[in-house]
């Protein structure tokens, strides 16, 4: 099944590390983020999961819950967790998944036959309050993903959900934002009344409206 941006995220039961978990009912009202690897004891995903185990609390401290997978069943992801904790520094502090049957895989199209009929691809979703599919990314197995960029991405889709504006290429919170396209100036005249600055009529520039 494709996942697009839009779509509700789908709902699946599943065996964890932490115990078996109703996707949506763990959610509660947080933001989440489901992430795949290939599989258990190798050396890409033991760097991956170690380095969100370290940064946890920048997700917390947004309100985002973490959630991994791989195609291994629980019992081999506990035993790797030893191997992880022991050399990354941090325990696994989140749930992952077992997901020898690929229940889950499939329902998120994480398996990519033309890269590895057996095993997944490195996907990444970010889930809103919403149950809403807000960021989708897919790497490949002997890439690891930048865990910072995520906390960068999440820090956007939370001020965008709040505030009707953009973020420029490589903003980071703090940084200026835009006025989103479909405000008329009028319309943000009541929205910004502190003043925007107009590079272009379609490139109107201002101070991020919450700090
Ligand atoms: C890795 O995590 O290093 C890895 C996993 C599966 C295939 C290739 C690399």
């Amino acid at each position: 099944m494709t996942v697009r941006l839009g779509d509700i995220a789908p709902d699946f039961t599943a065996p964890t590390t932490q115990g078996e978990i109703s996707f949506h009912e763990w959610l509660g009202d947080s933001w989440g983020v489901l992430f795949s690897h290939p599989k258990d004891f190798t050396p890409v995903c033991t760097t991956e999961l170690g380095y969100v185990a370290k940064i946890k609390p920048e997700f917390d401290k947004r309100n985002v819950k973490v959630i991994g997978l791989s195609v291994d069943d629980v019992a081999s992801h506990l035993r790797w967790e030893g191997d992880i904790g022991e050399t990354q520094g941090t325990p696994v502090n989140f749930p992952m998944i077992g997901d020898p049957d690929h229940k889950v895989a499939d329902l998120y199209d994480m398996i990519h036959p033309n890269a590895n009929d057996t095993l997944t691809v490195r996907s990444v979703f970010i889930v809103g309050p919403d149950k809403k599919v807000k960021l989708t990314l897919t790497y490949p197995a002997s890439t690891g993903r930048n865990f910072d960029e995520i906390l960068r991405v999440i820090d956007s889709l939370q001020l965008t959900a709040n505030y009707k504006v953009a973020t420029p290429a490589n903003w980071v919170d703090g940084g200026d934002v835009i006025i989103g396209a479909a405000v008329t100036d009028e319309d943000a005249k009541q929205l910004f009344p502190n003043g925007w600055t107009t590079v272009k009529p379609y490139l109107r520039v201002l101070p991020q409206p919450n700090k």
